[in-house]
């Protein structure tokens, strides 16, 4: 089993990416064997300045420790320390079809009415993110739901390659999409997701926030009239409660069910203010560690250039592998 996921380091991270990803590969380092990696490649095919993502992967990757990424136990890396991401990538981009990615719905999320002046980037997106993971031949891929059609995607790639070259080199990939935060919803509207490109801050927990504002948005959360069901059935045509619960369940690592057990037949206020408490008490050490490891960044560097040559020594060999199977003549 080895699993493989990553982050954009755009903008700062927000308590979808902690529950839907980071607690959850926090989770996963004792059983595995782990890689996660700051996809400044893929921060390209937006707009950002190079001084704002020099500094964004570094307060990722010292957030990511802070959350509990073990540089001891994981290997932690900038994607673009290792170009034997973009080199699988070319060759998958040439196994990938048209038609494929025309389907992504992020592609078109992201993109909009503007299409045309889109970067080439943004559009081969997820052709880069399935070299990600089959550059280490990995076989788990810890996400949230919004990242599933990607890893569908990246399947449907390596079957073609491994059909195309008559070779079972590429194993399957297995999503792991799970637990009560796969897809944290937006403070302010239940049918969408929490997002760092949200226009409004309100939308979202960022975990540089202090107490004070996240008490503020949990409070003004929405939500409806009813008080918080006994059972989790209850739940299915309440996404903002929906919501609330799942971010109670994710932090406390337990269930819906378990949840509303304690709250059921109780008003959300009582609630909402027992949820804020929550998150203030599992984000301020997050916060604050990520804090003391900034003020050392050649620390932080350190941990980055040493997991990039520990990804490379695994990721090359496979993409050599992989250059031979198309017909390269490796002289
Ligand atoms: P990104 O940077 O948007 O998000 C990082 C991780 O956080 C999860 N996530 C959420 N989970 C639950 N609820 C939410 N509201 C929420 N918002 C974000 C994402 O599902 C993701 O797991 N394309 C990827 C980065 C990437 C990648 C990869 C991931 C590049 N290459 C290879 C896995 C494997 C992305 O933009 O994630």
């Amino acid at each position: 089993m080895r699993v493989v996921s990553g982050i954009q380091p755009t903008g700062g991270l927000h308590l979808g990416n902690l529950l839907g990803a980071i607690l959850r590969w926090v989770r996963m380092q004792d059983e595995a064997q782990c890689l996660f990696f700051l996809a400044d490649l893929h921060a390209l095919t937006v707009d950002v300045d190079p001084l704002s993502l020099r500094a964004n992967v570094r307060e990722m990757a010292a957030a990511l420790i802070a959350s509990g990424i073990d540089p001891a136990k994981s290997t932690l890396f900038a994607q673009s320390a290792v170009p034997a991401h973009p080199e699988l990538a070319w060759i998958l981009m040439c196994t990938a079809r048209m038609g494929w990615l025309n389907r992504m719905t992020q592609f078109k999320d992201k993109s909009g009415k503007n299409r045309e002046s889109s970067s080439v980037g943004l559009f081969t997106y997820p052709v880069l993110q399935a070299a990600d993971v089959l550059v280490y031949r990995a076989t788990h891929v810890p996400v949230g739901e919004d990242q599933k059609q990607h890893i569908e995607l990246a399947n449907d790639i390596a079957e073609k390659f491994n059909h195309d070259m008559g070779t079972d080199f590429f194993p399957h990939i297995e999503p792991m999409i799970m637990g009560p935060a796969a897809r944290v919803m937006s403070l302010r509207d239940g049918a969408k997701k929490m997002s760092k490109s949200d226009a409004s801050d309100q939308s979202r927990i960022n975990l540089t926030d202090d107490a004070e504002t996240i008490a503020l948005k949990i409070k003004r959360a929405k939500t409806d009239p009813e008080p918080l069901p006994s059972e989790s059935e209850g739940l299915e045509a309440r996404p903002e409660a929906r919501n609330l619960v799942g971010i109670y369940a994710a932090l406390m690592d337990t269930d819906h069910a378990h949840v509303l057990k304690q709250f059921g037949g109780q008003g959300f206020g009582a609630f909402k203010s027992q949820l804020a408490d929550l998150v203030v008490e599992k984000l301020a050490p997050i916060a604050s560690e990520t804090r003391r490891l900034l003020a050392d960044p050649a620390h932080v560097d350190s941990v980055l250039r040493d997991g990039a040559r520990r990804a490379a020594a695994l990721a090359n060999p496979i993409v050599d592998e992989a250059e031979r199977l198309v017909g390269f003549l490796k002289v």
